[in-house]
C-alpha cells in the first residue's frame, strides 16, 4: 500500500461512468454546450476490473460512483450490480438528480444506502439558468422516492454570489425539514474557472454562508470524519435541541488537502490522484492486461497519482469536473 509524507493514502474511489451529462452548469461547461461521452470510455467489464485491482493495489475501502452524469449510461446499472459483490464498505453515488425516480427500484434492490443529489436552486427559473438542462420537478421527485424508499439523501449546492446566493435559507429549509443533510460547496477554481474573473465574482466562502444561516438559525460545529472533505454543523432549535445538520465543503476557506485520501477513475482510464493538478496516469491497458503486468503498472501509476496530491491548498487547475465528476 503506498503511504505518502502526509500519512495519506489512497482509501476512496471515485468511478466516473462517462462524461456525459445531460445538464451544462455554467461553472461546470463554459459554452453552455451538452457534455458527449469521450471516445474511448471504458466499458463496465473494464471498469469493474479496475475497482477490483484498486483494492487489492490501493486499499480501496469506500467506492462512489459519478460522471459526467453517471445515470445517463446504460452502464449504470451492470457497474452497481458488479461493485456491490465486491466486500467494499461503502458504495453510494453523486447525481445530479434527472432520471432519480426511475432509478429507485434498483437501488432499493441492490441495497444502495445514501445518495449524493447536487441542486443549486429551488427556483424553476434560476435553475433553468444554472443547470441548462433538465427540470428541477424531476430533481425533486427523484428525492422524495429515495426517501420514501428509505434512501438516504445529502444535497450538494454550490452556492454563487450572482446566481443563487438568495437559495442558500430556502435550500436549508428544505433540507431540514426532510432529514437531508445539505453540503454547501465552496465554487472550486477548476477548467475555465481556474484564471477566470467569473470566479472572483461568483465565489462564497464559508464565512459568509455561516453569515446568512446564522441570520436565521443557531449552529455549532460538530464532527465530521477525518478524512472528511466538509465542516460540519448541527442546527439547534429554540429549546437547545439538534434538528438536523449542514456542512460546507470549504475547499478555499479550509482545505482539506493533508487528509485527503481520494482517488479518481475518469470514464477514460485515468487515475487522477488530485482535482487541482493537471496530471494523470493512463490505466486502460492495464485493465485489459494480465495480472500481473496489471499489478506492477498500477502500482507505478498510483505511486504518480500520490505525488500529485497538494500538500497544504487547493491551487486550481485545467482540470473538469465533467470528467471526474467531483
Ligand atoms: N466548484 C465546485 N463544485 C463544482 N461542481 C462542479 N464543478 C464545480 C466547481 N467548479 C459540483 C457539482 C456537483 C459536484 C459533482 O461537483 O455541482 O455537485
Amino acid at each position: 500500500m503506498i503511504v505518502d509524507r502526509f500519512g495519506r493514502r489512497f482509501r476512496n474511489l471515485r468511478v466516473s461512468l462517462t462524461a456525459a451529462c445531460n445538464y451544462a452548469c455554467t461553472y461546470c461547461v463554459p459554452n453552455g454546450k451538452r457534455l458527449m461521452r469521450a471516445r474511448d470510455e471504458l466499458s463496465v467489464e473494464e471498469l469493474l476490473r479496475g475497482v477490483e485491482l484498486l483494492m487489492e493495489v490501493a486499499g480501496i475501502e469506500k467506492l462512489r460512483i459519478t460522471g459526467g452524469e453517471p445515470l445517463v449510461t446504460p452502464k449504470f446499472d451492470g457497474f452497481l450490480e458488479g461493485v456491490m459483490g465486491m466486500g467494499l464498505n461503502d458504495v453510494s453515488f453523486t447525481t445530479n438528480g434527472q432520471l432519480l425516480a426511475g432509478k429507485v427500484p434498483l437501488l432499493a434492490r441492490c441495497g444502495i444506502e445514501r445518495v449524493n443529489v447536487s441542486l443549486d436552486t429551488l427556483h424553476q427559473d434560476r435553475f433553468r439558468q444554472i443547470a441548462r438542462g433538465g427540470d428541477l420537478d424531476a430533481v425533486l421527485t427523484g428525492i422524495e422516492r429515495c426517501l420514501d424508499a428509505g434512501i438516504r439523501v445529502k444535497l450538494n449546492m454550490v452556492p454563487l454570489k450572482t446566481g443563487n446566493a438568495d437559495q442558500v435559507l430556502p435550500m436549508l429549509a428544505y433540507a431540514l425539514e426532510r432529514g437531508i443533510e445539505l453540503r454547501f460547496i465552496e465554487l472550486m477554481r477548476m477548467g475555465h474557472l481556474a484564471h477566470s474573473a467569473a470566479f472572483e465574482r461568483d465565489f462564497l466562502g464559508m464565512e459568509d454562508i455561516l453569515a446568512v444561516i446564522g441570520s436565521h438559525y443557531r449552529y455549532s460545529r460538530t464532527d465530521a470524519a477525518w478524512d472528511s472533505t466538509a465542516v460540519r454543523f448541527d442546527v439547534h432549535s429554540e429549546d437547545e435541541g439538534v434538528v438536523g445538520q449542514f456542512g460546507v465543503i470549504a475547499n478555499e476557506s479550509e482545505p482539506f488537502c493533508a487528509t485527503c485520501t481520494r482517488l479518481r477513475l475518469s470514464a477514460d482510464g485515468h487515475l487522477h490522484g488530485c482535482l487541482s493538478s493537471s496530471n494523470r496516469h493512463p490505466i486502460a491497458d492495464l485493465l485489459r492486461a494480465p495480472r500481473e503486468e496489471a499489478v506492477a503498472g498500477l502500482e507505478h501509476a498510483l505511486y504518480g497519482a500520490m505525488a500529485d496530491k497538494q500538500s497544504v491548498a487547493f491551487s486550481g487547475g485545467a482540470t473538469v469536473m465533467k470528467l471526474i465528476g467531483g
